[in-house]
């Protein structure tokens, strides 16, 4: 594996692999089956179409998402730079023949150029350490007409209702106690990485954009995640639902253009 920025990059594989074994329990992480399933496999869906696809996954983690994809028959190829992310993955997908799950850096894939017609990552991008190299990457991996589906958020500032409803987090707290598990719990360390990190100040639309359109993506769109967030909300416990507020997050979809698709047919048809 060519891993560049190497005591960064090691810091944060660090940081996740210390993780790898309550991920899961920490609140919107872990998919649960019925309603929430459904609307994750919805967004996806809409995204990069019904049909099952080739599709890379990155930074795989322990593999919620990978979850979604098999519900809907891709075909899997799931990265992870943590080996003890890839563990929890492997161990939840085991005897999954739609599933490849492979070490590699998500910035530099080592991937066939050209190979899938989804390239897609939930919770990655904010903490790449050089995502223009990523991009680039990612566009070269796709198939022309192919698509990149990203789920992120700005996890360095609170939204001005995050914040109202993470001071009410806190009183709750002094009556319920601290949750061990949630993304808080190991603060001091994150907050090392995060301030080394280009987008450690927040990602955002409006600075990941431009980014994606200089990498040559095209038809950029920002779908809503309206039913994600109902879905999540609807069984979550008080402290839950008032962490849906915290932070502004987002979904990008883009598509690699087809030069042998041009114009009004340069869109593939999303079924
Ligand atoms: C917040 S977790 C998200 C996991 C999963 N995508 C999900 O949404 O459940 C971040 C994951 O990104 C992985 N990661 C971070 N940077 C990476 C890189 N450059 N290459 C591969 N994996 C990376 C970490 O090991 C960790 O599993």
């Amino acid at each position: 594996m060519d891993i560049r920025n190497h005591d960064l990059k090691e810091d944060i594989r660090e940081y996740w692999s210390k993780r790898s074994r309550t991920f899961d329990l920490a609140f919107g992480h872990r998919i649960p089956p019925g309603s929430e399933l459904d609307a994750w496999a919805a967004a996806v869906r809409d995204a990069i179409g019904a049909a099952p696809q080739k599709v890379l996954e990155l930074a795989c983690g322990t593999g919620e998402v990978t979850k979604v994809l098999l519900s809907l028959g891709h075909e899997v190829t799931a990265l992870d730079f943590s080996e003890a992310m890839l563990d929890v993955a492997r161990a939840k997908h085991a005897g999954n023949e739609r599933v490849r799950f492979i070490l590699a850096d998500a910035e530099r894939t080592m991937e066939p150029h050209e190979t899938y017609d989804a390239v897609i990552c939930r919770h990655l991008v904010w903490t790449l350490t050089e995502p223009e190299q990523a991009l680039a990457d990612w566009f070269r991996v796709l198939k022309p007409g192919g698509r990149l589906l990203v789920f992120d958020g700005d996890w360095a500032k609170l939204t001005p209702v995050g914040k109202l409803a993470s001071l009410a987090v806190r009183v709750l707290e002094r009556f319920i106690g601290q949750d061990p598990h949630y993304d808080g719990a190991m603060s001091e360390r994150h907050a090392d990485i995060m301030k080394r990190l280009p987008f450690g100040d927040g990602l955002t639309v409006e600075r990941l954009v431009p980014l994606v359109e200089e990498a040559g993506f095209k038809d950029i769109r920002l779908p809503t995640r309206g039913a994600i967030v109902k879905a999540q909300r609807r069984k979550a416990e008080l402290r839950n639902r008032l962490r849906t507020l915290f932070y502004r997050r987002f979904i990008l979809v883009a598509s690699r253009p087809d030069p042998l698709r041009t114009g009004a047919f340069a869109d593939k048809t999303v079924q």
